[in-house]
């Protein structure tokens, strides 16, 4: 029976690859599913889902008719014309993307007019057109080439692919690909931006620095507002009402974390440097995040007087609540710091528990929150689980040896704290 939506490969079945394709999957195309992996695509055979994101197992459970996994792009060549790229880019030891994921696809690729290759991997503005260079030496100039950039987010991924801000389809052609690349979008009803490729590469890169400097921005008023007796929540809101600047992604914390915007900001930056442009913004962006990290640990030094011997309690780990990603969390610097200054560090987090052990196996991980409080001289807020925020703060206070509670969100109930007897501080709470 002939498929009532145009069908897709998807190569790569990480966070972007799987949401991408359960998206599609949900809006009726059928999808070939490839990774190198072939544990993970046995995983995915069997039904079960290798990473958590909210909705993911339920939407690749429901499209198990249209949802293909194997290990050979062969099949995704014979099922489908658009073979969009889903693999990885992590940094280099230099700090650039690394595109060996990448260009092992891009060599996979058939010399053929009939398809197309979607970036869906954030790739360093200029990739895609060496990409097409590449692939004219090799003789397999035929083959299209579209810039297809993902803005979802981890924890709200499928919602972000049904309801994104914008869709933003790139190439150099005028070609057929980037026509059907938006008309499998067109049911959205998004924003679609059709623009070349190098732009649609750029958007995504420079989308990413945004955010990040809008964080790392807070989060330096945060420190002022300690120092000068202002309340950042206070004036985060009266500085988003601004219709210029917006309300989101304005609140102070413990730093940014995630593979993304690292990987990212760090990526344009070194990107502007070997084309000769020094991005001194993104320089700080970058430090400040890395110093935020650690703020808490000066904090709690200041209250404790000591780490050495103290027992430090870490409500969460993962980088953001409703993900199990550990990939660039502040939770790892945080242990690590507490660590070296001699506290004894336990952490609970619902989900990430086991992606923490494999970077940080010495941690030690607790299978209950109210194994973290207990006995503890001082409790951090690291991600903010909606568990952490309904905690019943007069057992809490009971339980804990000493009466230090560090809000590194700032998405604790300040009063319910401080009338428990604990002593409250959050981030940039003058
Ligand atoms: C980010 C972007 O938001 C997505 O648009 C993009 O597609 C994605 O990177 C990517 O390139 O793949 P993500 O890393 O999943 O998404 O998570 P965010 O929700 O953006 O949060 C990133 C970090 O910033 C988290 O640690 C979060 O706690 C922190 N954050 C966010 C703040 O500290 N303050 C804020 O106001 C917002």
């Amino acid at each position: 029976m002939k498929a009532a939506r145009e069908p897709i490969g998807v190569i790569g079945t990480g966070y972007v690859g799987l949401v991408t394709a359960a998206g599609f999957a949900d809006l009726g195309s059928d999808v070939y599913c490839v990774d190198i992996d072939e544990a993970k695509i046995d995983t995915l055979v069997r039904g079960e889902v290798p990473i958590y994101e909210p909705g993911l197992a339920e939407a690749i459970a429901r499209n198990r008719d249209r949802l293909h996994f194997s290990t050979s792009v062969a099949e995704a060549i014979a099922g489908a014309r658009l073979l969009f790229v889903s693999v990885g880019t992590p940094p280099t030891y230099a700090g650039d993307a690394d595109l060996s994921a990448v260009l092992a696809v891009v060599d996979a690729m058939p010399a053929s007019a009939e398809h197309a290759l979607v970036m869906k991997s954030t790739v360093p503005c200029g990739t895609g057109r060496s990409i097409v260079r590449m692939l004219a030496r090799e003789g397999k100039g035929a083959l299209s080439y579209v810039s297809c950039p993902e803005f979802l987010k981890e924890g709200t991924a499928l919602e972000d692919f049904k309801c994104p801000d914008r869709v933003v389809v790139g190439d150099d052609e005028d070609g057929w690909a980037a026509d059907a690349v938006s008309e499998l979008y067109a049911p959205l009803g998004a924003p679609l931006l059709r623009t070349d490729v190098a732009s649609a590469e750029m958007i995504k890169l420079a989308s990413n620095a945004f955010l990040a400097t809008k964080i790392s921005f807070i989060n330096e008023i945060a420190n002022v507002c300690e120092e000068t007796g202002a309340n950042v929540l206070e004036v985060a809101k009266g500085v988003g009402l601004d219709q210029r600047i917006g309300p989101k992604f304005l609140s102070a914390g413990i730093g940014y974390g995630g593979s993304c915007f690292t990987k990212d900001v760090s990526a344009l930056k070194l990107l502007a440097a070997n084309s000769g442009y020094h991005f001194q913004l993104l320089g700080s962006v970058i430090e400040v995040n890395e110093l935020q990290k650690r703020r808490v640990v000066s904090k709690l030094t200041r209250r404790l007087e000591s780490l050495a011997g103290k027992r430090i309690g870490l409500l969460g780990l993962a980088f953001k609540p409703n993900t199990d990603d550990m990939r660039g969390a502040s939770s790892l610097v945080l242990a690590a710091r507490l660590t070296a200054e001699g506290a004894t560090v336990r952490a609970f987090d619902p989900i990430a528990t086991e992606e923490a052990r494999k970077i940080m196996p010495e941690l030690d991980c607790m299978g209950s929150v109210e194994d973290v409080i207990a006995g503890a001289d001082a409790i951090v807020l690291v991600t903010e689980w909606p568990q952490f925020l309904a905690l019943d703060w007069e057992a809490v206070a009971a339980s804990m040896s000493g009466k230090v509670v560090i809000d590194g969100r700032n998405a604790l109930d300040a009063a319910a704290v401080r009338a428990a007897g604990l002593e409250y501080e959050g981030i940039g709470i003058g």
